[in-house]
């Protein structure tokens, strides 16, 4: 078999067989497939897509690339979630510590940041210190004597999707349904979960911008999940404008310690009590949902949330003063609020425009080397459905460039619409 006649023979639209799936991603995680030709093969199948079976094949040959993980020795039941990606989703960074502090412990394996949208590991990253690299063994020890972690992927867990997320970021390979299924369920069965809360983002900043594709992509994982024998629950949750109001790493992470401490902007700490309330009913921590979210709301009111971040942080090196002390993160040299340039109601801030205007900023990639910048990115004000009048603060942006702040300013103002008639706030959730 060789590498270039499977990239062909997607490119023609062809249907790839499991075992030319199989060779082209050992190949490639081997490195014996270089990584121009991962990236003609992503290409191609952004392009011409799969079937249900191929995008199986995929994932269960991009999950057996490297070692699978059996939590089963270090906790009774391993539920785990993630998200689709999208602009301002701290989610994790909240979830984790409120559903460990309701009893169930996670061990979760997030991301980097993939084209617009923000990545968990980077955001965390702006903890002097905080480690995203544990090997297995330390993920292990780790939840089984803290109860919680929150890492990157190990380098000998699903090695082939490491590698290929991180060329699909830079190579326009990102959209795609069976490339995104295929990329998060590699991962989760690779890390040894039994239970999964997928949290599919739809809208103008999502990989799936239409309920339906999203539907689409909701409903191709948890048909992965079940023939792996997996209970997946997945949830479609809106992407048209940033989650919350922070967008860029630090800024994100000040966010999220704000909403363990009991504040946070209203949406988010709402979306982050659906989705732990979903965790803890999947590990039967509670038998509803309004059970588990009462939990949950105790575990933030109580402190335990925090306390558990706490933990978190220090168990991978981090620096916990930052957690106690969210003035201790560095400041971008440029603070600016910029103020709406007319009165209304917002009908919307896209949230892709604001994504890439951050990545722009610094706070994510456009080459695979790119450092990124902790401090930079926005703090959005105003949201859809709210009444501004002309000159209140619309959003604050930071950046450490002088000309780089004048191009996201007008980037963000152009992310906005504005209407005369009033507006209802966007939905946090759709039907499935
Ligand atoms: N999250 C992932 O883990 N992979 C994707 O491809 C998109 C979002």
């Amino acid at each position: 078999m060789r590498a270039v006649d499977i990239i062909i023979k997607k490119r023609d639209r062809g249907e790839l067989t499991r075992e030319e799936i199989e060779f082209f991603v050992k190949g490639f995680a081997s490195g014996e497939i270089p990584d121009y030709q991962a990236s003609a093969f992503a290409m191609a199948v952004v392009l011409n897509g799969m079937t249900p079976r191929e995008t199986t094949d995929l994932t269960l040959a991009m999950a057996h690339s490297g070692q699978m993980l059996d939590l089963s020795d270090v906790v009774d039941f391993a539920v785990d979630k993630h998200s689709s990606g999208g602009v301002g989703d701290k989610t994790s960074i909240v979830v984790l510590p409120v559903v460990v502090a309701c009893g169930l412990p996670v061990g979760k394996m997030s991301g980097r940041g993939l084209g617009f949208s923000g990545g968990t590991l980077d955001k965390m990253e702006s903890i002097p210190g905080y480690r995203v690299d544990l090997t297995t063994e330390e993920f292990k020890r780790q939840l089984k004597e803290k109860g919680i972690v929150l890492s990157g992927q190990s380098l000998d867990l699903a090695p082939a999707d490491g590698k290929l997320y991180a060329l699909r970021d830079v190579t326009g390979t990102v959209q795609s349904i069976p490339l995104i299924a295929s990329s998060i369920m590699c991962k989760k069965l690779a890390g040894g979960a039994q239970a999964i809360v997928l949290d599919v983002k739809t809208g103008l900043g999502a990989f799936m911008t239409t309920l339906e594709e999203a539907r689409q992509l909701a409903s191709l994982m948890v048909d992965i999940g079940k023939l792996a024998e997996r209970e997946v629950v997945a949830l479609l949750s809106d992407m048209n404008q940033p989650l919350g109001c922070a967008v860029g790493n630090a800024l994100e992470v000040i966010e999220a310690i704000e909403t363990l401490k009991g504040g946070g902007p209203a949406d988010f700490r709402e979306h982050c009590l659906h989705i732990a309330a979903h965790m803890l009913v999947l590990g039967k921590r509670a038998k509803t949902l309004e059970e588990a979210r009462k939990m949950a709301e105790a575990a933030i009111a109580s402190g335990a949330a925090l306390e558990k971040l706490r933990v978190l942080v220090e168990a991978q090196g981090g620096d916990v003063r930052y957690v106690d002390d969210i003035g201790r993160f560095p400041p971008a040299k440029f603070i600016e609020v910029v103020k709406a340039p007319r009165s209304g109601y917002i009908s919307q801030v896209h949230a892709r425009a604001v994504g890439e205007a951050a990545v722009a900023l610094g706070a994510g990639r456009t080459k695979k080397s790119d450092p990124i910048d902790h401090a930079v990115g926005f703090v959005i004000h105003k949201k859809v459905g709210d009444r501004v009048e002309a000159g209140e603060p619309l959003f604050t942006v930071h950046a450490n460039d002088a000309a780089k702040l004048a191009e996201a300013r007008l980037a963000v103002l152009n992310a906005y619409a504005f209407s005369d008639v009033k507006v209802e706030p966007l939905p946090l959730f759709y039907d499935g």
